[in-house]
């Protein structure tokens, strides 16, 4: 079974969000694929996602509610197949961590998306968060056949 491990900064916008629409995917296509998400920041550890987010996903059929963030470990890299992150800092930051196991790569680039990376939405407003649920929708919909095992 793939595994994949999301990363972002807060653990409760972008990779939440990525976890749980990969998660709703896979499940609508039978396909069995481990997924979890972890920050690169440590500020929001056992906190739910962002209510933004949580509303955002929810318009579109999926729950996160029920995530807490965690950080992400030099453990992680070797519990993973694959460990994507949603910007270059956030990468930058897993490449410090990094002390072998699966080498850590850019979401966008991996998915093979035009853009440079998948946006903070912290500081934004509702149509941020849904034009990263779409991005994100998009990356995760382009990669699921190349992660797909038939459960
Ligand atoms: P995320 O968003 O990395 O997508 O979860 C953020 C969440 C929290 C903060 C920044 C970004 N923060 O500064 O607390």
């Amino acid at each position: 079974m793939t595994s994949v491990l999301f990363v972002c900064l807060g653990n409760i916008c972008r990779s939440p969000m990525a976890e749980g629409i990969l998660r709703h995917l896979a499940e609508e296509k039978g396909l069995a694929i481990r997924v979890d998400s972890a920050g690169t920041g440590h500020w929001h550890v056992g906190e739910p996602p962002d209510r933004r987010a949580i509303q955002c996903l929810k318009g579109h059929g999926i729950d996160i509610s029920g995530l807490k963030a965690r950080q992400v470990s030099a453990e992680d890299f070797y519990r993973f197949d694959l460990i994507l992150a949603m910007d270059t800092s956030n990468l930058e930051s897993l490449k410090r961590l990094y002390r072998g196991g699966s080498i850590p790569q850019l979401f966008t680039h991996f998915c093979g998306l035009s853009e440079p990376e998948v946006p903070d939405p912290y500081y934004g407003n509702e149509r941020d968060f849904e034009w990263v649920y779409q991005l994100l929708h998009r990356g995760v919909s382009k990669i699921l056949p190349r992660l797909a095992v038939h459960a």
